[in-house]
């Protein structure tokens, strides 16, 4: 409590009182899901792609791990890229929303959808990462990363999957999420959904 008259020196704690929002990723506060989370991760790739990959928030293994698509969903997404002839190397990786979000069961950690809010709060990573590289072709790995990129939930997956839409100046190609074609137990469907999903990136490769 400060007398009346005093002179307070104005530190930054006094002179922002109010949170300021995160200017660094990992102390990100926009949602409640960093709570849960080992790390916020970030994307990765080429800074310069003329292709960005845009998946739904990090699994298990990039929770811990700090990096995108390294888990078996990752490693679908690579057969996938080797099939349509695109080099991972050349790419920029990165998911809709930056934080694990996840429930126990048992001794595991079990993925959870992120709630809409989520994802528009964490659209402000993605729209710097955006700016910053400034792909020609964004794939969108699922309805997570379409509802984040095109910003309405009133465009459906399934009604433009591998078609290219023009959304803010930029190609924008709706496939397939990998860990949605790891789970199909049909094992005909199954390959006709990788088979979507090579098409898709084959789409985007000629696109950029
Ligand atoms: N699934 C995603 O959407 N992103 C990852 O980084 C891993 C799995």
């Amino acid at each position: 409590g400060a007398r009346a008259g005093a002179i307070i020196p104005i530190t930054a704690e006094r002179a922002a009182p109010l949170r300021p929002a995160a200017t660094s990723l990992q102390d990100c506060r926009r949602c409640p899901l960093w709570q849960r989370a080992t790390q916020a991760v970030d994307g990765q790739g080429n800074r310069a792609a003329d292709v960005m990959l845009v998946g739904e928030q990090p699994g298990d293994q990039e929770d811990l791990q700090g990096k995108p698509f390294i888990g078996p969903a990752g490693q679908l997404l690579e057969e996938a890229l080797a099939r349509a002839a695109l080099d991972r190397e050349s790419l920029y990786l990165t998911n809709a929303v930056k934080h694990f979000k996840w429930e126990p069961r048992g001794k595991r950690r079990l993925h959870k959808s992120p709630a809409q809010q989520e994802v528009l709060a964490c659209r402000h990573w993605l729209e710097q990462e955006l700016r910053e590289v400034g792909p020609r072709v964004v794939v969108a790995l699922g309805s997570t990363a379409l509802l984040s990129l095109v910003g309405s939930k009133n465009v459906k997956l399934t009604e433009v999957l591998g078609q290219a839409l023009q959304h803010e100046g930029r190609w924008i190609v709706p496939i397939y999420h990998p860990a949605y074609v790891l789970r199909v137990p049909d094992p005909a469907l199954k390959t006709r959904a990788m088979e979507v999903m090579v098409a898709g990136l084959a789409l985007a490769k000629q696109l950029a």
